[in-house]
């Protein structure tokens, strides 16, 4: 594997590197710029209401390495909605490696290495090959896009995700024609993740999309958020978002990538068929066995009379995604 030690936009930095709290709001003001010349007033008058938001947005010490990116052109790529806090986002975990509570990833993540760190892309492609994370942030232009998560517990964020397509890596190993699906397997180091070995699911944590979901442009290999590199407890140094799909299906921490004939057993479907199904899409007319998915709170609107919000088709990205699945029986294919 190649390592590049000296590669300052990538490696974690010491707290003395810290980006000042105005730092990514400047960066924004530059984006809204930038979007105004490059797309027109439509995408200008988003970026501007999205900096105005931003401003607005409590003040935090930074304390990672910044990942430079541009505003997503891509339709659908960036809501309007009022962004989740930073604090919220990095401290409301699920990342069951280093336990169950939502603050434990922040907490039990310290130990984890995310460097080095390489990631692997075999199975039924023309191409296989091992990506150091250094080339692997390198491959495609890095984007900003705000997509909105969708919990299967009923809870959602919105968060400025840095990243690309997963269809530009995926086309750079060329999938054959037999390949129908891809399995994202996941980091599982029972050294530095303390729930590596527990009962609470079967390690590696293992998802998997359709082939055409994964090359649906809106999928996106994620290597950053809020302008910074991902936090471990966010799945540092790189993690899948399908924002149409019920969280669990966005995979952290991912090391090896495979294309496949059949079907993968993914981690939440080995431990609880009845409960979670392979497509997993956001759906608020099919409920979970145990609670209805129609509505949803979302993180940091916790007020006491703060009335939960509907729960859109495919977590609002139908014109997006809808056609992938037409004609399906989406309560039988859930
Ligand atoms: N990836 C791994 N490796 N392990 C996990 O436990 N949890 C999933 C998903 N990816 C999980 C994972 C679940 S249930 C959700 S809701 C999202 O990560 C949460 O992402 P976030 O903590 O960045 O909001």
């Amino acid at each position: 594997m190649l390592i590049r030690s000296d590669d300052k936009d990538w490696n974690h930095k010491a707290s003395s590197e810290i980006t000042p709290p105005s730092a990514y709001s400047r960066r924004r003001q530059w984006l809204v710029l930038l979007a105004s010349g490059a797309a027109g007033a439509a995408l200008a008058g988003w970026a501007a209401r999205d900096a105005r938001a931003q401003m607005a947005a409590p003040a935090r010490p930074g304390k990672l390495a910044a990942l430079p990116s541009v505003a997503s052109q891509l339709p659908g790529a960036l809501t309007m909605e009022k962004l989740t806090s930073y604090q919220d986002a990095s401290t409301y975990n699920n990342f069951y490696e280093f336990g169950t509570d939502k603050a434990d990833p922040a907490r039990n993540s310290g130990r984890f290495q995310t460097s080095p760190w390489s990631v692997s892309v075999e199975g039924l492609v023309k191409q296989p090959r091992t990506f150091a994370i250094e080339d692997l942030l390198k491959l495609s232009a890095q984007e900003e896009r705000i997509y909105r998560l969708r919990c299967v517990e009923g809870w959602s964020m919105v968060i400025p995700w840095v990243g690309y397509s997963l269809s530009q890596l995926l086309r750079r190993v060329e999938p054959l024609g037999s390949a129908k699906f891809v399995e994202f397997i996941t980091a599982a180091d029972s050294q530095t993740m303390p729930f590596v070995g527990s009962g609470v699911l079967e390690w590696p944590y293992v998802e998997a999309l359709r082939l055409d979901e994964a090359m649906n442009p809106l999928t996106l290999l994620s290597f950053g958020m809020y302008g910074e590199v991902l936090p471990k407890q966010n799945g540092a140094p790189v993690r899948l978002v399908v924002p149409w799909k019920y969280g669990f299906k966005s995979g952290k921490s991912i090391v090896k990538i495979r294309l496949t004939e059949q079907q993968p057993r993914t981690a939440w479907v080995k431990s609880a068929p009845q409960e979670y199904g392979f497509f997993s899409n956001v759906n608020p007319n099919v409920d979970h066995p145990r609670w209805s998915q129609a509505t949803e709170r979302r993180i940091g609107e916790d007020g006491l009379f703060t009335k939960k919000r509907k729960t859109l088709m495919f977590n609002g990205y139908e014109p997006q995604v809808g056609q992938m699945y037409a004609g399906m029986d989406l309560k039988k294919f859930y």
